[in-house]
């Protein structure tokens, strides 16, 4: 079966081409590079030994969206990554979010609709939920007013997709990501931030080899257990593998059109200070880090509840903080040696 992965050379994307192609599937990749490297490429084949195909294309231009769905006729599912998640970037340039998340969302939506039958997986985010008012937080916990035009994306992809789904053939699966860290354990793969990280992981593993003077902590004065936010950090690698599961949810369905919606996270918080501790255990070296003011915009917890996904995809998170953060360690180490 052929799976077409946009945006498949990125961080998320490279991972779930791998674990689709270790399941049986034939994967064509569509990305422009904006974010990634042809090079992405050499490691998936490495780690599961398959060339996928790989068509370098912009998905904001209409044409060629149109023309690759005239070529790829044969699609038992598409699972849609290609985006830009800067938040900070987005504040500053919101049109290139709303074109790159939004344009893109609906020209590969009108080519869907006009098949018999589409199976669509949409990359959301945790960032939907803002500040929950419980925790963990469920899917049916209220989506508040979006804090970023990175976020907003997010709410209005999903609006969009739920529309769209009303008066089509497509199936489609919102997977709600919480907090992906790490790499494949064969360090072939991994998260390749352009610049100075925006992500506490990357930036751990950026101080820790060296490249960053110290990590700085975004306030410690939150009522939580140290002070630090609490966030539920995945493993990139589980995550992949709730991508094949939920497609293959939507193959095997000959329910009619609908739209599910699944939290992917561990169903665990931890401070920002666990995430420090857990480096350092598992490199053997202490981080440079101190505390500074709280960063606009963040939320003091976030932590999902994944009852739905264990339950209806057959799906759970198996790796631990520990294992994601030395893997994402690995890969640091790999691609700065
Ligand atoms: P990434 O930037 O590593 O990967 C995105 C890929 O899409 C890149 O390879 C990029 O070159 C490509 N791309 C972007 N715009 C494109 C376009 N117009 N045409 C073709 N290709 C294009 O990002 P990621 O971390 O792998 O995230 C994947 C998806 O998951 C995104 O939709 C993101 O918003 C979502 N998400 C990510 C996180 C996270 O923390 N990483 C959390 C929640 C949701
Ligand atoms: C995690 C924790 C920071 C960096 C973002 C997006 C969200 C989603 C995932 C896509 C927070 C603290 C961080 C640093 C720090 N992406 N931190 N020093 O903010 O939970 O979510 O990425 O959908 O939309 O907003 O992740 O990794 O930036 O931060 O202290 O240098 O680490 O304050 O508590 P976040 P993050």
């Amino acid at each position: 079966m052929k799976i077409v992965v946009t945006g498949g050379l990125g961080f998320i994307g490279s991972h779930t081409v791998v674990e689709l192609q270790n399941e049986g599937f034939e994967v064509v990749i569509v990305d422009n590079l904006s974010n990634s490297s042809e090079d992405v490429l050499k490691g998936i084949v490495a780690i599961s030994g398959k060339q996928p195909i790989f068509e370098k294309l912009d998905l904001r231009e209409k044409n060629a969206v149109q023309d690759f769905f005239k070529k790829h006729t044969d699609i038992s599912g598409i699972v849609h990554f290609a985006a830009s998640k800067a938040v900070g970037e987005s504040v500053e340039n919101p049109l290139l979010y709303y074109e790159n998340n939004i344009n893109a969302l609906v020209y590969i939506l009108q080519q869907l609709q006009q098949k018999d039958r589409s199976n669509f997986i949409f990359s959301s985010s945790c960032t939907v939920y803002g500040q929950a008012e419980k925790m963990p937080i469920t899917e049916n916990a209220s989506i508040q007013a979006a804090i970023s035009p990175y976020g907003n994306t997010k709410q209005i992809g999903e609006e969009i997709i739920q529309d769209v789904a009303k008066v089509s053939n497509i199936n489609a699966i919102l997977l709600r990501y919480f907090n992906p860290i790490g790499a494949h354990p064969s360090a072939e793969i991994g998260e390749l931030p352009i610049g100075v990280p925006q992500n506490l992981v990357p930036f751990i593993t950026q101080t820790g080899i060296g490249l960053r003077k110290e990590l700085s902590v975004f306030g410690s004065d939150y009522p939580t257990s140290d002070g630090t936010c609490i966030r539920d950090y995945i493993h990139v690698v589980d995550l992949a593998k709730a991508h094949v599961v939920a497609l293959k949810r939507l193959i095997d369905s000959k329910n009619e059109t609908k739209v599910e919606t699944f939290n992917i996270g561990t169903g665990t918080g931890s401070t920002v200070l666990e995430v420090i501790k857990s480096f350092e255990k598992v490199s053997g070296q202490k981080l440079a880090y101190k505390v500074v003011d709280r960063r606009e915009g963040d939320v003091v917890e976030a932590f999902a509840d994944t009852e739905k996904a264990n339950s209806v995809l057959g799906w759970k998170a198996e790796s631990t903080l520990d294992e994601a953060v030395k893997s994402a360690w690995e890969w640091e180490k790999k691609i700065r040696s």
